[in-house]
């Protein structure tokens, strides 16, 4: 795993080095590649369609977070990286109130999509029969889609199910 990992950031750096649009050589990187330069090909179009209208909240800086008011604080959209990392190996913490609390130390992203957090605070049919069975359920999870102001598409909550259903890759 480690291994697996330094050898991606050496193939990177190295395709870094050598400017965008190299040919040849490493097959790691994806057609096309990504002029910007994204570790995470499968994850990157789900920030670029949707999860990056999450960041005004979610990040340390958004100018729409919340002060002196709780807020899911693990989570953080400033980058598609820090989505990615927190999405994957994070889980709910900073929640208050009657309801909400229960999700604190819900994962946000589980082996299946319906099982998943993440996708419950974004797609209806999830949420509605969203439970972890310790009060995380339905009632309790937001639909961020309205602090968003827009609804997600269709082809992102499709990406959003494979992601999740290929071990969040
Ligand atoms: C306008 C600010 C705002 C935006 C934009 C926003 N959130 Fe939230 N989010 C919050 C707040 C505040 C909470 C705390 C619970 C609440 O108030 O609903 C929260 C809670 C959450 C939770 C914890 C579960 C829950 O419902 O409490 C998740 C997961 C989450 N947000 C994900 C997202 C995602 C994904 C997006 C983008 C699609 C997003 N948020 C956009 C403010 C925001």
């Amino acid at each position: 795993m480690t291994r697996a990992i330094a050898f991606v950031a050496g193939v990177l750096l190295a395709a870094g080095v050598a400017g965008c649009g190299l040919a040849g050589g490493g097959d790691d990187s994806g057609p096309g590649g990504d002029p910007g330069g994204s570790n995470h090909p499968e994850f990157s179009p789900l920030y670029s369609q949707y999860f990056n209208r999450c960041r005004s909240c979610h990040s340390p800086d958004g100018p729409m977070r919340p002060v002196g008011q709780p807020i899911e604080s693990t989570l953080d959209f400033t980058t598609v990286d820090t989505a990615w990392s927190t999405i994957r190996s994070g889980e709910a913490t900073g929640l208050q109130g009657s309801n909400a609390e229960a999700c604190n130390g819900v994962p946000f992203v589980a082996g299946t999509y319906a099982g998943s957090l993440i996708a419950a605070v974004v797609d209806p049919d999830v949420r509605g029969s969203f439970s972890t069975g310790s009060g995380c359920d339905g009632d309790a999870v937001g639909d961020m889609t309205l602090k968003v102001g827009a609804t997600p598409s269709d082809a992102f909550l499709n990406g959003l199910k494979t992601w999740i259903e290929n071990g969040a890759p």
